[in-house]
């Protein structure tokens, strides 16, 4: 613990853009009264249910990736919190809002409620004495401004949605108890709420799809650890694979059309300097979809990296709002579970939204 201790403070150090999550509500350990008044902020109690009686090994890697992701939300939107209060440059005004008061209301709400969300799954991990229940981590941000901080928040939510059905999944092939899978769909419920309204202040339609895109712990893990500058603990104590990420390169379109992939495959065993890759395909996760797999081409390395084409089957498949990319060495999945085993690097977040025509934006 000293070294991670250590690990933690020299990485706030080296990097200025680090955030730790601020202790003044007591989070993630409130005390009786701290607790309440995260309640009170987040307009309601933490369940009050007895914990199930058994929770299956797969059951406490799910809760471990949620507390993992919710103490990433919370830091999220802590940051949020403090760039729009403070006027930090490019969070001064919202998108479609005359003012920020009402969104700063809306966020501190937002954020007592993924502090609960965590304290859930922390509680959960404790009380199975799971071997590793994650604290928060220092983090690091890529979005400057609200409208990408907004737009980073609802990628990360409906990869979050996504994966929070995957886990339901998991928990009713495990025989674990109703009460978990009931209480884990009233947070997809919630999510879904706030990211009607991110989609909204991003003047898309707040309801995405007639069925939300599935995900998987792979990659929703992977993905979170671009936001990771260091843990409190080994982040691969959480038994769930972490990728390579699968970088997008080209800004996909409402249409057919081809898009260029990079990854960095070192230490994937796929690293070889290849022209052709033949064995290698794109796998795209979209709404309730059998896996779309396309065979790559124009095979490019330098180096490690990889660069290569894919097809975006939109039409046929209607890919509105998230699909979410691949790159396997295997086609023809018959369920998105199978996907993360044949998976070298994941995932690419693919969004094509169909804006609204509003008028009379005030910004
Ligand atoms: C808050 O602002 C800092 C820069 O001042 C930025 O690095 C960080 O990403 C911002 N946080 C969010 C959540 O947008
Ligand atoms: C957790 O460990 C404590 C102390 O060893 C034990 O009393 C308790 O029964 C354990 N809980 C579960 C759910 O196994
Ligand atoms: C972290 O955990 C992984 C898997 O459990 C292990 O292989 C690795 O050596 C650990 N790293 C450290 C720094 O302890
Ligand atoms: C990879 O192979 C191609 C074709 O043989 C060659 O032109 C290129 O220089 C090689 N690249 C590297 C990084 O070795
Ligand atoms: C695909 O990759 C996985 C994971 O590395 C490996 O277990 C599997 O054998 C590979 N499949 C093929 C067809 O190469």
């Amino acid at each position: 613990m000293v070294s991670a201790t250590l690990i933690h403070t020299l990485g706030f150090l080296c990097l200025t853009s680090a955030f730790v999550i601020p202790s003044r509500d007591g989070f993630p350990d409130p005390n009786s009264q701290q607790l309440l008044d995260i309640e009170t902020k987040a307009d309601g109690l933490l369940s009050n249910e007895p914990p199930p009686p058994a929770l299956s090994d797969a059951g406490i890697a799910n809760f471990q990736l949620i507390a993992f992701n919710e103490n990433f939300e919370v830091a999220f939107f802590s940051s949020l919190i403090e760039n729009i209060t403070n006027n930090v440059p490019g969070y001064e005004r919202a998108p479609g809002l005359k003012d920020t008061d009402s969104l700063l209301e809306i966020l501190k709400t937002v954020k007592a409620q993924e502090e609960l969300h965590a304290i859930t799954a922390i509680q959960t991990l404790e009380h199975f004495n799971a071997t590793l229940v994650p604290e928060p981590c220092t983090y690091t941000f890529p979005s400057s401004d609200l409208e990408s901080a907004l737009s980073l928040a609802e990628t990360f939510t409906a990869v979050v949605l996504g994966t929070l059905a995957d886990a339901e999944k998991s928990f009713a092939e495990n025989n674990d108890a109703g009460d978990v899978i009931r209480a884990i769909a009233s947070v997809i419920g919630q999510e879904g709420e706030q990211n009607g309204f991110y989609r909204f202040l991003l003047d898309r339609k707040p309801s995405e799809r007639p069925f939300l895109t599935t995900s998987t712990g792979p990659f929703a893990f992977s993905a979170l650890q671009q936001f990771v500058v260091s843990c409190p603990f080994n982040v691969s104590d959480i038994p769930i694979p972490i990728f390579t990420p699968l970088n997008v390169v080209t800004t996909p379109e409402a249409r057919d059309m081809t898009l260029t992939f990079s990854a960095d495959l070192s230490g994937t065993g796929y690293a070889q300097n290849g022209t052709s890759n033949g064995d290698l395909f794109i796998t795209y996760l979209v709404g309730q979809q059998v896996p779309i797999t396309e065979p790559i081409s124009n095979v490019n390395y330098d180096g490690s990296v990889i660069t290569f084409d894919a097809l975006f089957p939109f039409s046929e498949n209607i890919m509105e709002g998230l699909s979410i990319a691949a790159l396997t060495n295997s086609s023809n999945f018959e369920d998105a579970d199978d996907v993360p085993a044949n998976t070298i690097a994941a995932p690419g977040l693919i969004q094509v939204n169909d804006l609204l025509a509003r008028r009379g934006r005030d910004q």
